[in-house]
């Protein structure tokens, strides 16, 4: 590569996708603010900058749609550890239980992904939508707690429950996100 070239591609990189990943915008900033957990907002919220720009919409249903991804890839390692051998009775009971909430939770924030659409109305209709999906994540996030408590007691040792547990707390974290920027929309619309 000529020393030409080598420039040419350094100054494209800062251009485009260098900055933007470590940059994150004022408006996701802002946005994330009042979350519960802030950081984690921004960080995970940030490589979609582009696509969210400044549209509240498109703000929320990024946010819920990487909620959702991370509840779902969550329900599919859960369903894993399900099938490992060797588990106490109460391990099984606590894993079953789990599996059961995070098949509703993803149910409910898949439903709530899809009434989000129909929030792009004004009036009434609009209040109605997001109230729907208010209800629908708030309770996928219910769902989402009970699990993780169920990991939380002495019960319970290992590896099988710290991994889930781990887990569990960053998809509640990100779906109470994800609940906040909901409100947050609906509140200033
Ligand atoms: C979630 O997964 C879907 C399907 O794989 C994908 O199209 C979408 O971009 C993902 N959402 C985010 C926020 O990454």
């Amino acid at each position: 590569m000529t020393n030409f070239s080598i420039l040419l591609l350094l100054v494209l990189c800062a251009l485009q996708s260098c900055f933007a990943a470590s940059n994150p915008s004022n408006f996701i900033k802002s946005s994330c603010s009042t979350t519960q957990y802030p950081a984690l907002c921004v960080e995970s919220l940030s490589v979609y900058a582009a696509a969210i720009r400044q549209d509240p919409h498109q703000l929320v249903q990024t946010a819920l749609s990487l909620a959702l991804n991370r509840t779902e890839s969550t329900k599919t390692f859960v369903a894993k550890c399900n099938k490992f051998r060797g588990l106490k009775p109460r391990e099984y009971a606590a894993l079953k239980d789990c599996a059961e909430e995070i098949s509703d939770s993803v149910d409910r924030l898949s439903r709530s992904l899809k009434e989000l659409k129909l929030c792009k109305v004004n009036g009434q209709d609009f209040a109605w939508h997001i109230s729907n999906v208010e209800t629908w994540v708030s309770s996928a996030l219910t769902d989402e707690s009970t699990c993780g408590d169920g990991f939380a007691g002495k019960a319970l040792s290992g590896k099988i429950k710290d991994s889930i547990r781990g887990r569990m707390v960053n998809v509640a974290q990100v779906t109470s996100n994800a609940l906040s920027l909901i409100n947050q929309y609906a509140a200033k619309h």
